[in-house]
């Protein structure tokens, strides 16, 4: 299996540091239970939640960003498990006490029933007491998408729905980006 994002990650840490926000949340969270980190891509936010930690497993189609991840997974002996696969095949959600998925949804016209249809499945696979975390691009309706995906099921009640800034500088061009961002946590 090989993803469109191995060309990309011939570039290091592509997507910068984990967001503050997501890290602040997480560390002051009170249960170190086990992560689920889908689409953890080169493992920016899989590896600072197991350095936090976590028992963490991250998924992704690039199998690329897999083995960057691992390498430091080795070096650093964390506990982190790297699997190449494609998460809309993934079932095991129940296994999990936090489901991340970091920049994963864009719902765009021609995937949105897909990803909503994964966010729903999660939502109802997830066992009671644990969360889903999701840090989307805070344009257009994506947040309003998502939070209708979510409340598929009444139970869910919401731990934080935060909008922030990440700013971002390309190491290789200098290239200057400021994104809004939104990451929304709900608990089971
Ligand atoms: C924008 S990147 C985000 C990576 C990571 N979550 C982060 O925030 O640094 C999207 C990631 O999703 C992965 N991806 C996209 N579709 C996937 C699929 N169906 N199964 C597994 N991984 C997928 C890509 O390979 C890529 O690593």
């Amino acid at each position: 299996m090989t993803g469109t994002y191995d060309k990309y990650y011939q570039t290091k840490d592509l997507f910068g540091e984990p967001y503050p926000e997501l890290v602040e949340f997480i560390s002051n969270y009170p249960k170190k239970g086990k992560v689920l980190d889908l689409g953890c891509g080169q493992g920016r936010d899989a590896i600072a939640l197991a350095r936090l930690g976590y028992a963490v497993t991250g998924i992704d189609n690039s199998k690329v960003g897999i083995e960057q991840m691992n390498k430091i997974v080795e070096i650093e002996n964390l506990n982190l498990y790297g699997q190449v696969g494609d998460i809309y095949s993934f079932d095991r959600y129940h296994e999990f006490d936090i489901v991340l998925l970091d920049s994963m949804f864009h719902f765009a016209k021609k995937d949105r029933e897909k990803e909503i249809g994964l966010v729903k499945r999660i939502v109802s696979d997830i066992r009671k007491g644990c969360l889903i975390v999701v840090c989307i691009q805070d344009t257009g309706d994506k947040a309003q998408i998502l939070n209708q995906a979510l409340d598929y099921e009444k139970e869910l009640s919401r731990l934080t729905d935060k909008k922030f800034t990440y700013s971002f500088e390309d190491s290789d061009t200098g290239h200057k980006s400021v994104t809004d961002c939104r990451m929304i946590v709900v608990e089971k």
